[in-house]
C-alpha cells in the first residue's frame, strides 16, 4: 500500500486494476519520475505505451488425447480384444528390455518339459496365489495359452516383485523349466524408462492444481474456496503469494466438479443443492471469476454427471451446458493427454490426467501399499500405475467400457506430469522425472468418508513453477 501512497503524494491515480497487481506496482516503482510527470492516473494503457506490459500471448494447449467416442452395443469379443490391445502394447514396451529381446510364445514353452536353458516369456497375470511353503504361484496368459509361474523367495527381487503384482497386468518372466511349469529368476515390469528429461520452460509461468471441489454438497468448503478466489485475483495473501498467483497460466481441475446426485445411497442428506444442473451452474459461476487468460483444463469424475465408466467423455451434456461457454475453459475426457507450454525451442510439458477411481483398489490391495498407509500414500500409488503403464491394470478396479481398438488407459506416453485426484489427499513427489500430484479437495469430512476412513487434506492448491519446476502449496485451510 505504500507504493500506492507515494503515486497519490505526487499526484498521480492508479486504476484499480493496477492498484490489485503487485506485480504491475513493482514494476512501477522502479519507473524515474520523468516518465511519469504529467500524467494523471495510471492504468494498463498508460503502462502499455510505457512497454511495461507484455503483450498476452495466446497460451499453447494441445490435446493429444482426450477420448470421445460413443460406444455401441458390447460383446464378450470386445473384451477379448481390449485385453488383446492392452497386451500388444505393453509386451511391445517390455521387448524392448535386453533380457526380454528372445520371448517366446506360451504355448511353446508348455511344450518344453524340462529344460536348463532359460526361457523368456511375457503375459498377462490372470490369477496369483500363495503356496504353504510361501512360494508365489502366478497364472501367466498370452493369446497362445496359460502357464504357471512360481516364485520363490530363493530368488528376492522376483520375489518382491511378485508381492506387487495384481490381476490382469502385462509382465515379463525369466526362468527355467520344470514339469510344465517355469520357475521365475527374474520378472519384470513395463516401467518409465531412465531417460525422461526433466523439462523447465523458457517462461515463468505456473500451473496450479485443483482437485474435487464437489459444487453443491453441504460440506463444501465455500470460505476456503472464496479465498482461492480472491488469491488467483491477487486481492488476498502477501506479497510474494499475489505475485506467484499473477504467474499463474493453467489450473487443472481433476474432476468431481460437482457433488453430483444418486452417488451412494441417501446422499441426498448431504446436498446442499438437490438438482443437478444447478450445482455445474453453480460451479460454472465460480469458474467466471477466473481471469479469463488462466488455461482451465476440466476433466470428469465419478461423482460427475453422465457416464461415469472410463474413458469417462468430456462434459458436453446438457447439464453441463453453463461450463461449456467458458472461453478459457476446455473439457477433457477421464484420463486426458494434453501438452501445454509450448513455444518456438520448447516442446512444451505432457500431462496425464486421471481423476483416480482405481487408486483405491490398489492402496488396499497391494500389500506394500496398504502397510505404509494405503490410501494415505496417492505417492505409492501413482508410482506403482507409471511401472505398470497402465492407469487401472486390475479388472475390477473401475468401471470402464472395453474399446476393441485400443486400450484407452494404457500409459502409452510418457507424461512430465501426472495428475490425479478423487482420494481428497494431496500429495507431490517426483518418480524418474516425472511430477506425481493428487489433488486436494474442497470438502470437509463427511460421514460416507468417515465410515470408510478416509482424512482428507483439503483446501491446498500446489503450484508448480514450470520454469524452476519447483512445487509450492497455498493453504486456504481456515481452523
Ligand atoms: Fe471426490
Amino acid at each position: 500500500m505504500s507504493l500506492v501512497k507515494s503515486f497519490l503524494e505526487k499526484g498521480i491515480l492508479l486504476s484499480p486494476e493496477v492498484v490489485k497487481d503487485s506485480v504491475l506496482l513493482e514494476k512501477l516503482s522502479q519507473i524515474e519520475d520523468k516518465h511519469l510527470e504529467g500524467t494523471p492516473i495510471i492504468n494498463k494503457a498508460f503502462l502499455e505505451k510505457l512497454g511495461l506490459l507484455s503483450e498476452k500471448k495466446p497460451r499453447k494447449v494441445n490435446i493429444l488425447f482426450s477420448y470421445n467416442k460413443q460406444p455401441g452395443k458390447i460383446t464378450v469379443n470386445d473384451f477379448v480384444n481390449y485385453f488383446n490391445k492392452r497386451f500388444e502394447v505393453l509386451s511391445a514396451f517390455l521387448r524392448q528390455r535386453q533380457e526380454l529381446q528372445n520371448v517366446i510364445s506360451i504355448g511353446r514353452v508348455k511344450t518344453v518339459k524340462s529344460s536348463k536353458e532359460r526361457v523368456a516369456i511375457i503375459g498377462l497375470v490372470y490369477d496369483k496365489s500363495i503356496t504353504k511353503t510361501n512360494k508365489y504361484v502366478i497364472k501367466l496368459e498370452d493369446p497362445t495359452g496359460v502357464i504357471n509361474i512360481v516364485i520363490s523367495n530363493k530368488y528376492k527381487d522376483a520375489y518382491e516383485s511378485a508381492k506387487e503384482l495384481v490381476l490382469d497386468e502385462a509382465i515379463g518372466v525369466e526362468g527355467i523349466c520344470l514339469g510344465g511349469a517355469v520357475f521365475a529368476n527374474r520378472i519384470f515390469v513395463p516401467e518409465i524408462p531412465l531417460t525422461k528429461e526433466l523439462r523447465k520452460s523458457p517462461e515463468e509461468e505456473c500451473l496450479a492444481i485443483l482437485g474435487d471441489p464437489h459444487f453443491g454438497s453441504k460440506a463444501f468448503l465455500k470460505k476456503e474456496f472464496d479465498d482461492f478466489i480472491k488469491w488467483i485475483n491477487q486481492e488476498k495473501g502477501n506479497k510474494e503469494q499475489r505475485e506467484i498467483a499473477s504467474k499463474v497460466k493453467y489450473l487443472v481441475i481433476i474432476g468431481d466438479l460437482v457433488e453430483g446426485v444418486g452417488i451412494y445411497p441417501f446422499q441426498e442428506k448431504d446436498l446442499e443443492i438437490k438438482d443437478i444442473k444447478e450445482q455445474y451452474d453453480l460451479f460454472t459461476e465460480y469458474l467466471k471469476k477466473i481471469p479469463e487468460d488462466i488455461i482451465v483444463l476440466v476433466c470428469p469424475g465419478n461423482h460427475d454427471a453422465g457416464r461415469i465408466s472410463e474413458p469417462q467423455p468430456p462434459l458436453l451434456h446438457k447439464y453441463a451446458e453453463s461450463l461449456q461457454k467458458l472461453p478459457n475453459v476446455h473439457l477433457l475426457s477421464n484420463p486426458a493427454f494434453i501438452n501445454i507450454g509450448a513455444t518456438e525451442g520448447f516442446p512444451g510439458f505432457d500431462l496425464l490426467l486421471y481423476h483416480g477411481y482405481s487408486l483405491t483398489y490398489y492402496a488396499d490391495n497391494v500389500e506394500s501399499i496398504r502397510s505404509k498407509g494405503g490410501q494415505k500414500r496417492p505417492d505409492l500409488i501413482m508410482k506403482l500405475l507409471l511401472q505398470k503403464r497402465h492407469l487401472a491394470p486390475t479388472h475390477t478396479s473401475n468401471l470402464y467400457v472395453p474399446d476393441s481398438e485400443a486400450d484407452p488407459l494404457v500409459i502409452d506416453r510418457i507424461p512430465d506430469f501426472f495428475i490425479t485426484g478423487h482420494i481428497h489427499r494431496l500429495s507431490v513427489s517426483n518418480y524418474k522425472n516425472i511430477t506425481l500430484i493428487n489433488a486436494s479437495c474442497w470438502t470437509d469430512i463427511t460421514e460416507d468418508q468417515e465410515k470408510r476412513g478416509l482424512e482428507p487434506q483439503p483446501a491446498k492448491i500446489p503450484l508448480i513453477n514450470l520454469k524452476t519446476r519447483e512445487v509450492k502449496i497455498i493453504n486456504f485451510l481456515k481452523e
